[in-house]
């Protein structure tokens, strides 16, 4: 892996001043304050009059973050919170570039300018914690260090409690913060209006537990027409995930951790550090998409070696079953996952450029999946169905040159999945499956633990080592949300996380609405990657689910394969809804590994066109989708390298498409050509619409 490092150290002072003895008093200025690099940004630290730690955010100079305290509630001890003093701090700034293995873009500049304030009670016990911030242009990170000391050996955390102050009501978009599910619809109110507790819409989530008015993260906001902030957490490791609780009439929010069977929060031996918590800041909703800082606060690769996955385009026996056609268990006597269904499926995959087939329901113990209480030892990893040969499926991919994506639906059980692991992943490594889909349905068992809490953490984290050291790729649904952590274990391909399509096949009060995705473009897909399966082109769900539909065109379909990323990206639809139809030209033709991508325009919940070019081919893919609003828009090429020519196929709506009347009505228009100085193309959107557009360079 190449890298391109320069590092510039800046030490300002006092940290000799720190001891395990008491604090002394350094000489420290009446603040600390760490600017990003181009001085956008500023976060500044102080203690207030009792010895709180305070930190503030000013965006181009206007207060964004007003004065905002960090602390802790623990078990068995006093809050730490108070009574602090500094004993120490560092200024420092760093600057290198890195390189990702597989990526919505290749190369990655990290630039920040960073803070760090060592603090001590100034009374018994005499404890220490660190704060470190970072200072980027698109954004500010900063965590708790818990140094190593001698009263402090384990911390067992009730809350954190770190505050987020506003001075104005933005306008936000969120789902409820959840313990156990991010699959919600996102809500878009002002942030005094939100009330997680009395969602209007009804959300049937089986596995839901909202115990707080508050939200999930990526939480995003705007000040109209100004300043847009999203709200996260990078490097979320050994610790419960975050959400926020929202008190909507101070404008202000407060870190709501993920709770546990035991009744805390987090334990953890000292030294630590928590992940890092992050503010996205842009002046315009496209520098939310662009921005690398979450990525950017994770730690680097632990893999050497990734050449072993490629990122690919992947068909499966999976849409049938939910749209009812078939079946994952094999006494309801529609079993999907037969050999020559997953024949067929190989024989469709080599025929058109897809690299991998999902075969659900291979495997016993789909008879006692959902709605059983004891789910511990049901499900098998490693034993087929009586009408699936394994070995034969898996030498039959292989002589076509397709990878069968292994599926491992745990039902929210992680111990059985802990216990068969090894084994499981020796079958996959036998057959040369390199990546694996992994489910977490259901309520967890342990009971009292819950999807998003420091032991379920530390269990997605396990699969993700062990996998690697097998060199698996994981793909995981009902997953801990991403916080870069793709940065570090590259294995971690692709998550779900989000409500994803199949939520459209599940019953019409289900199903994701026209402006779903022009907020997920600014809300989930912040974080990374998503498994949302795009791809649908019997949109009507006929003859199977005659109530329901996808909301959106059949130009959007094909629009999302640029617009979601993901380097596992599915065509979802059932294979011979593809037959004979010249719209999956594109999904043959479009990429999964980008060298950069380009937000062209965007508004958060109303549109969004992005421009990614190929790795290692120069071709360029650009995607636009749209609300439920008709929209037009003129698109520039000057992203283009000057003098390079292209050969183009744009597929739009058609004069009449309308994502409920008319979603099939598309106009593709084949092969002309383009230059970085063509004219604008004047693209129109139709509701719940969008567009593809291919440019493949003319060899000259
Ligand atoms: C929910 C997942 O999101 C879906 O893709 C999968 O088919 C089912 N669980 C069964 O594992
Ligand atoms: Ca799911």
């Amino acid at each position: 892996m190449r890298r391109f490092a320069i590092l510039l150290l800046v030490a300002l002072g006092g940290l000799s001043a720190c001891s395990d003895s008491g604090p002394s008093t350094p000489d420290i200025p009446e603040f600390l304050e760490a600017r990003s690099p181009s001085d956008k940004l500023a976060v500044r630290f102080y203690l207030s009059s009792e010895g709180r730690p305070t930190y503030r955010v000013a965006y181009y100079g206007i207060i964004d973050i007003q004065p905002s305290h960090l602390g802790f509630d623990l078990k068995d001890a006093p809050p730490l919170e108070k009574g602090f003093a500094i004993t120490g701090f560092e200024n420092r700034s760093f600057d290198a570039t890195w390189e990702l293995p597989w990526g919505e873009q290749r190369e990655v500049r990290n630039h920040y300018n960073e803070l760090f304030v060592a603090l001590q009670e100034q009374e018994a016990p005499h404890r220490r914690l660190d704060l470190r911030f970072r200072a980027y242009d698109d954004g500010i990170g900063f965590r708790y260090e818990f140094p190593e000391q001698e009263n402090l050996d384990e911390v067992v955390i009730m809350d954190e409690n770190t505050e987020f102050r506003f001075q104005y009501d933005y306008e936000c978009w969120w789902i409820p913060g959840d313990w156990d599910i991010y699959e919600h619809l996102y809500q878009h109110t002002k942030f005094s209006e939100i009330d997680a507790l009395n969602l209007e819409e009804k959300q049937e989530l089986a596995q839901s537990y909202i115990p707080e008015n508050a939200v999930n993260t990526p939480f995003t906001l705007k000040q109209a027409g100004k300043t847009h902030l999203s709200f996260h957490e990078a490097a979320l490791t050994d610790y419960a995930g975050m959400t926020l609780r929202i008190e909507p009439d101070s404008l202000r929010m407060v870190t709501e951790l993920v709770g546990s069977a035991a009744g805390h929060k987090v334990r953890r031996k000292v030294p630590f550090s928590t992940p890092w918590r992050t503010i996205q800041f842009a002046s315009d909703a496209a520098g939310l998409i662009e921005s690398n800082l979450i990525l950017n606060l994770n730690e680097p690769s632990k893999i050497d070696d990734m050449s072993w996955f490629q990122p690919m385009k992947y068909v499966g026996i999976w849409w049938e079953m939910h749209l009812g056609k078939s079946s994952w268990d094999r006494a309801s006597g529609r079993h999907g996952a037969t050999t020559e269904n997953a024949k067929r499926h190989i024989d469709f995959a080599a025929e058109n450029g897809m690299g991998g087939v999902l075969i659900e329901g291979w495997n016993t113990g789909w008879e006692h999946w959902i709605g059983f209480e004891d789910r511990e030892g049901v499900f098998d990893f490693v034993t087929p169905y009586p009408d699936y040969d394994l070995d034969e499926v898996a030498a039959y991919a292989k002589e076509k040159g397709v990878d069968i994506i292994m599926h491992h639906e745990t039902s929210a059980a992680p111990r059985t999945y802990e216990q068969q692991m090894d084994t499981a992943f020796a079958l996959m490594k036998k057959h040369g499956m390199r990546a694996v889909k992994t489910g977490y349905v259901g309520k967890i068992i342990p009971k009292g633990e819950y999807h998003h809490g420091q032991w379920m953490v530390n269990h997605y984290r396990k699969v993700l080592e062990k996998a690697a050291a097998q060199q698996i790729a994981i793909n995981a649904h009902e997953p801990i949300k991403d916080t870069g952590i793709r940065r570090t274990w590259p294995n971690a391909v692709s998550r779900e996380g989000a409500r994803g399509q199949e939520f459209n096949a599940w019953g019409a009060a289900n199903g994701n609405p026209p402006n779903h995705l022009p907020i997920l473009a600014f809300t989930r897909l912040l974080s990374g990657p998503m498994d949302f399966t795009p791809g649908i082109f019997n949109l009507k769900l006929e003859p199977w689910k005659e109530n329901n539909q996808i909301n959106t065109t059949l130009a959007q379909q094909l629009a999302l394969y640029v617009v979601i990323y993901s380097p596992v990206q599915m065509a979802a639809d059932l294979i011979e809804h593809y037959a004979d139809q010249p719209a999956f030209q594109f999904i043959r033709d479009v990429g999964v590994d980008w060298e950069q991508s380009r937000v062209l325009n965007a508004e958060v919940g109303e549109y969004v066109t992005i421009a990614r070019e190929e790795r290692g081919t120069g071709r360029w893919f650009v995607g636009g989708i749209t609300n439920e609003k008709p929209r037009e828009l003129l698109l520039r090429f000057d992203f283009l390298p000057p003098g390079q020519r292209y050969t183009c196929t744009l597929y739009q709506d058609g004069p009449d498409a309308h994502w409920n009347d008319n979603p099939f009505d598309l106009e593709i228009v084949p092969a002309f050509e383009l230059r970085a100085d063509h004219a604008a193309l004047a693209l129109k959107l139709a509701p719940g619409g969008g567009f593809a557009l291919s440019l493949l360079p003319v060899a000259e």
